[in-house]
Order: C-alpha cells, then sequence, then structure tokens
C-alpha cells in the first residue's frame, strides 16, 4: 500500500488565494489595507529567509508588509520599546517577533508585551488560554495549519486517537488543544514518554513535533493513519522532518512531505490571522468559513 502524499504546498497557495479575495473587501471596506510587522532580532541565517518569505506573502495577498530588523546586541528595553510603539501604532494589525531571540533577552518578557490582540503568533499567554477555554484569540500559526490538513484530509476528526509527539508551547501544547476541540482523543507524548512506538501505534492522526530526524519509523504506524510531519532538519543528506517519510509511505493513508506539507501553512495562517485581527480591530465581517 503507498499512501497519499498532502500537498501543504498546493492547500496553502489556495488558502492564499481566498485570504487574498477578502484582504481586498476589506480594505475597499476600511479605507486601508490590513498591516503586519515583522520583527527581526540579529542576523540568524534561518530566521532571515523566514522574515522574507514572510512579508513577500503579506505583501502577495495585499497586505502591508514592515520589516523592524534590530542589531544582534540590542538592549532588551529597545526591543519592547519598539513593541509598545507598534502596539500603539494603529495601521498595525499584527505583530511578529520572529524567534529565536538572542541569548541576552528574555523571550517570554517580549512576546507577554505583544498586545494580545495584535498577537498573530498566538504565542501570548493570554492567547494560549484563550485556545484552552475556548474562547476566540489568535491559534499558533503551525498548529493551525496542521488541523486544517487534517479536516482537508479526513473531513471530522470526532472520536479519532490522535497522538502529539512534542510539548512545546508553538506547536505540541497547542496543537493538542486543538484537537482535543475537534473531539479527538488526545496523547501528548513527548521526550520523557516510554515506548514511545506502542503510544504511536494506536494513533488514528500523529503529529510529529520534536525536532529530531527520521525519528518516527513507518513500523510503529497503525496502518491507514494520517501522518503531519512539522519536522525540518538539516541533515548532510538535505532537508528531512521527524518522520522517516518513504517507511511512512508504506504504512499510513497519508503523510505531509518536508519540505512542502506544513511549512506552507505555516506561512498561510499567518496572513489569515493578521486580516482576522485587522477585520476585528475594525468592525469588519469577515466569510471567516471561507479561510
Ligand atoms: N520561529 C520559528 N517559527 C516561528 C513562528 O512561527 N513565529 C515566530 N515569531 N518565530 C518563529
Amino acid at each position: 500500500m503507498t499512501a497519499t502524499i498532502i500537498d501543504g504546498k498546493a492547500f496553502a497557495a489556495g488558502l492564499r488565494t481566498r485570504i487574498a479575495a477578502q484582504v481586498a473587501t476589506f480594505t475597499e471596506s476600511a479605507g486601508r489595507a490590513p498591516g503586519l510587522a515583522v520583527v527581526l532580532v540579529g542576523e540568524d541565517a534561518a530566521s532571515a529567509v523566514y522574515v522574507r518569505n514572510k512579508g513577500k506573502a503579506t505583501q502577495g495577498a495585499g497586505m502591508i508588509s514592515i520589516e523592524h530588523r534590530l542589531a544582534a546586541d540590542v538592549a532588551q528595553d529597545e526591543l519592547l520599546a519598539l513593541v509598545d510603539t507598534l502596539n500603539a501604532d494603529s495601521a498595525i494589525d499584527g505583530i511578529l517577533v520572529q524567534l529565536p531571540l538572542p541569548g541576552h533577552i528574555d523571550e517570554r518578557a517580549v512576546t507577554t508585551r505583544i498586545d494580545p490582540d495584535k498577537d498573530v503568533d498566538g504565542f501570548h499567554p493570554v492567547n494560549a488560554g484563550r485556545l484552552a477555554t475556548g474562547i476566540a484569540g489568535f491559534v499558533p500559526c503551525t498548529p493551525l495549519g496542521c488541523v486544517m490538513l487534517l479536516k482537508d484530509t479526513l473531513g471530522d476528526l470526532t472520536g479519532l486517537d490522535a497522538v502529539v509527539i512534542g510539548r512545546s508551547n508553538i506547536v505540541g501544547k497547542p496543537m493538542a488543544q486543538l484537537l482535543i476541540a475537534e473531539s479527538c482523543t488526545v496523547t501528548v507524548a513527548h521526550s520523557r514518554t516510554r515506548d514511545l512506538s506502542t503510544v504511536v501505534k494506536r494513533a488514528d492522526i500523529v503529529i510529529a513535533a520534536v525536532g529530531r530526524p527520521e525519528m518516527v519509523k513507518g513500523d510503529w504506524l497503525k496502518p491507514g493513519a494520517t501522518v503531519i510531519d512539522v519536522g525540518i532538519n538539516r541533515t548532510e543528506a538535505g532537508l528531512v522532518g521527524d518522520v522517516d517519510f518513504a517507511g511512512a509511505m508504506s504504512v499510513a493513508g497519508a503523510v505531509t512531505p518536508v519540505p512542502g506539507g506544513v511549512g506552507p501553512m505555516t506561512i498561510a495562517c499567518l496572513l489569515r490571522n493578521t486580516l482576522v485581527s485587522a477585520a476585528r480591530r475594525e468592525g469588519v465581517v469577515l466569510d471567516e468559513a471561507a479561510l
């Protein structure tokens, strides 16, 4: 048996097109385009690529992208002052400070400084609490993209067994919350989980978000399972995910590739969150079901 490859790149392109259509409606109604501010501190090469791609996609959807680049040795207070300025700027609907930050800066101090109603990354504890309690807020982009791909692949997720491997604040924990909200039975596994392969074996849905190249093997999977690979690992053999793709393809029902799976969805969901933020702030009603 060969699994279906879940084409995140194509799904993300369609989503960006639907977003662009509603950006045009918003701009007509509000008299301005949605604005996203992206802050990059230092010269990390991977972060610079992500920020450039975010800026291009933002403009491609008809939104305004404003980039702030700060030196790697910038004082924390200076970064916090920039966040304050962006919080107060009525033309800015979304604020994203690219992580990781240099070691002398307290990431928590920065993410908690962002106005929760402009927190399009969904990293602020207020948005984590809203997600956990079912209040509308902002959901972190990567897990939001994963759940969109799952629903596109499987339809209704009610009652399915889901195993999330990884417990980070950015992916694992919000992913678990979203799957609970979809009425899955959710297990969160992590580096201290005993007998991980047995835990994974019962899952209809596997979300791999551990950052270990090809850790999840094909023979760990339940036949027909849907596998979402959040990993992006640079190895000598090139870019690989957290799942042994070839092994998974011979057992699973559907698998996301790396690259071309989850990655493009993260950026599309950032655009979605920015548009939703702009609409909430201006009182413009969107067709959220189409997003
Ligand atoms: N670094 C890696 N992924 C992300 C993300 O989704 N948002 C931010 N702000 N930084 C990141």
